[in-house]
Formats: structure tokens, C-alpha cells, sequence
């Protein structure tokens, strides 16, 4: 086992540190930067289709609901195509108005999880178009699939997805590019800067790493608390609904993620002194909105954890401490933002003393309702 887990304690630290690799291997054969090309065989005849789609609704669950969540974000954005993004226990189960001319994209690591399973089953008998963005190889959602793209990420064994999640998003945004290109959606310039951005994720991502230790000592500073709560806007909202899960998954601390605008209408309540709060606050067109919603924690005595963009002259004077990652389009910038939430909850988990990698009452893949 120590060998497989490649020296390091966990699976889970191994998979997150594997993330420059599993990131590039998503876009390898499909990103050419240098040329401005974008090639996914899996979509390749159904791009065209995928275009002229009235309304995209992406079914998931967990962390790969996260994913579909920044997905609505990026694809509404470059392909101006209405999305959903439903809990596919939710879908499933309400009797949805599907049919032909509706496109599903079932997002899974696993491709085996039950609800996402039968989500699509029915959906595609009702007529709907089926995109699979799966990891696992040849697997049943994968199968059901009329088309779709692999992730890549290679075989995810820690229970709380990490790599599995940077490569959804990864190849989410390398669709949402695609259709928008043919769809005539997005400039060239902005598609050929997209290009670039996402061709130096990998890069960047080994930098965000770069701040494990310091990230270590942060998890110490606040492992004791009861109850943490993680904020954001735009595409760092989903980051924080991860940053929360991955916390409860793994130290079994309470925790509750929320657009931080929408704070004030509930877990407001909750600040003091004794509350960490982090907030995912990269340099993006919520910026300005993000610090005065860390002003309102901060007058409220409540401590708060920041991920900046590297250079940020404001937050730092606001905040109890601070993670900084490397600039990044706003449409990109998850896949950095979000690896400080792994790694500070993998800490806490291990500082508290728990099995990370197989967090109680906790399934891998779940394969039944
Ligand atoms: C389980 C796992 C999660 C995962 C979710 C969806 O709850 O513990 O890590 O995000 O299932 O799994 P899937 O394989 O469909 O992505």
C-alpha cells in the first residue's frame, strides 16, 4: 500500500498533488494552444447538435455536481445556452419535463452512482441527447452515453473527490469552448485566450502546491472549531460548496457553503468570534462585491480564511489569513481556487486523527438509492 500511495500518507494527498498531471492528461490530444485548436473526438458529430441545443441540463451528484454547477457558470457565459444543473436523486424522482431536442450531460467519476444511472436511463427513453463526462473507463453512465469525454484523471481511490473534480472542470470548460467556437458564441480572441489560460492550468496548479506547509499550519490554527462556513460568488461559489463538503467528508466538522451575497439572509446569524469563515475571493468580476461581503464578517468579530489572486492589495489588511494562488481567467480560476479546500480539509482530517481516505459512512461510489 505505502508504495501505491507513491510515498505519500494518503491517497488523498497523492491524488491532489497529482493534479498538474491529471489536469494535463484531460486536455492532452484535445488543446492545441499554439495552433488555436480544440478537438474532442467523443463530441466531434455532435457538436454541431450540441450548437443549436435550446437548453443543456447537467445531472450529477456530489462533488461532480459541484463541477456541473461551474459548468451552467461557463457554458451560459460562452455558448449563451440555458442551463440546469440538477441533483440527479432530485431529477429523477420528480417526473422532468425532458424530451427530444434536450441534451443531458451526466457528470460522474465513478460513472456507476445509481441516481445519475437512472436519471439518464429515463431521460433517454423520453428522447433526450445523452452526454457522458465520466472517468471511469467503459463504465455504465459511460456505456448509456450517446457521446461524451473522459476525464482522464486515472483511477481516484480516496473516497473525497479531488482529481476527479479539477478534470470535470477541465473538460467542461473544453466543451462549453467547443460549442461555443462552432456556435459562433465567443470572439477568437477570447477563444485563443481561453486556450492559452487553460493550457497553463497545470503550471499553475504545481504553484497553488506549493503552499502546503503553510496551508498545514492554517488547518492547525483552526481544527478545533465547531463550524466553518465557506463563501463565494460567480464561479467560486461552487468552490465553496466543495470546500464545505470536503471538510464535513473528511473531519467530520460542520460545515456550510453559500453564495456569499446570500449569507445575509440566514448564516449571518451564525458569525462570532469562534466562527472561521473562508472565503474563496479570487480577482474576478465579483471582486469588489466579495470584500464587502468580508466586511460584514470581519464586523461580526468572525475569523476569516481568504484565497486571493497573488498580488491582491486589499484583502490581505481584511483578513486573519490569507492563501495566495496565481492570476486566472475567472472561467478557469476553480481549478486553482479550489485546491487550497482540499488540501485544508485533508489537514484538518488528519490532524483530528481520522482515516481520510475512508471517511466513515462514506461510499466511493454509490450504487444503490
Ligand atoms: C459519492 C462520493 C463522492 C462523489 C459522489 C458522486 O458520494 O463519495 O466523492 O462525488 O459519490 O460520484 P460520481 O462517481 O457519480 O462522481
Amino acid at each position: 500500500a505505502a508504495i501505491e500511495k507513491g510515498g505519500y500518507d494518503h491517497f488523498m494527498l497523492k491524488e491532489i498533488f497529482e493534479q498538474p498531471q491529471t489536469i494535463f492528461d484531460s486536455l492532452r490530444g484535445r488543446l492545441d494552444a499554439k495552433n488555436g485548436t480544440l478537438t474532442i473526438g467523443g463530441i466531434r458529430e455532435h457538436a454541431e447538435m450540441l450548437s443549436k441545443a435550446k437548453r443543456i441540463i447537467i445531472v450529477a451528484c456530489g462533488t461532480s455536481w459541484h463541477a456541473g454547477l461551474v459548468a451552467e457558470y461557463m457554458i451560459e457565459e460562452l455558448c449563451r445556452i440555458p442551463v440546469e444543473v440538477e441533483y440527479a436523486s432530485e431529477f429523477r424522482y420528480r417526473n422532468p419535463v425532458v424530451g427530444p431536442g434536450d441534451v443531458i450531460i451526466a457528470v460522474s467519476q465513478s460513472g456507476e452512482t445509481a441516481d445519475t444511472l437512472v436519471a439518464i436511463e429515463s431521460a433517454k427513453e423520453k428522447g433526450a441527447i445523452i452526454l457522458g463526462v465520466c472517468n471511469v473507463v467503459g463504465s455504465s453512465i459511460a456505456r448509456l452515453s450517446d457521446a461524451g469525454a473522459y476525464t482522464h484523471a486515472g483511477p481516484e481511490i480516496g473516497v473525497a473527490s479531488t482529481k476527479a473534480f479539477t478534470a470535470q472542470l477541465a473538460v467542461l470548460c473544453l466543451i462549453g469552448l467547443k460549442v461555443a467556437i462552432v456556435k459562433g458564441s465567443i470572439t477568437k480572441q477570447r477563444f485563443q485566450h481561453l486556450l492559452d489560460e487553460l493550457d497553463n492550468i497545470p503550471e499553475k496548479v504545481a504553484t497553488v502546491l506549493k503552499l502546503n506547509g503553510r496551508i498545514k499550519e492554517i488547518a492547525a490554527k483552526y481544527k478545533d472549531a465547531r463550524d466553518f462556513l465557506y463563501l463565494g460568488r460567480g464561479y467560486n461559489f461552487p468552490v465553496a460548496l466543495e470546500g464545505a463538503l470536503k471538510l464535513k467528508e473528511i473531519s467530520y466538522i460542520h460545515a456550510e457553503g453559500y453564495p456569499a451575497a446570500e449569507m445575509k439572509h440566514g448564516p449571518i446569524a451564525l458569525v462570532d468570534e469562534n466562527l472561521p469563515v473562508v472565503f474563496v475571493a479570487t480577482h474576478d468580476s465579483y471582486y469588489e462585491k466579495v470584500v464587502s461581503n468580508i466586511q460584514e464578517i470581519r464586523a461580526r468579530k468572525g475569523k476569516v480564511i481568504a484565497v486571493i489572486t497573488e498580488g491582491d492589495q486589499v484583502i490581505p489588511g481584511m483578513a486573519d489569513d490569507i492563501i495566495e494562488v496565481p492570476e486566472a481567467d475567472e472561467l478557469v480560476a476553480p481549478m486553482l481556487s479550489v485546491i487550497p479546500m482540499q488540501l485544508l480539509a485533508y489537514h484538518i482530517g488528519v490532524l483530528k486523527g481520522f482515516d481520510v481516505d475512508k471517511p466513515r459512512n462514506l461510499a466511493k461510489s454509490v450504487t444503490v438509492e
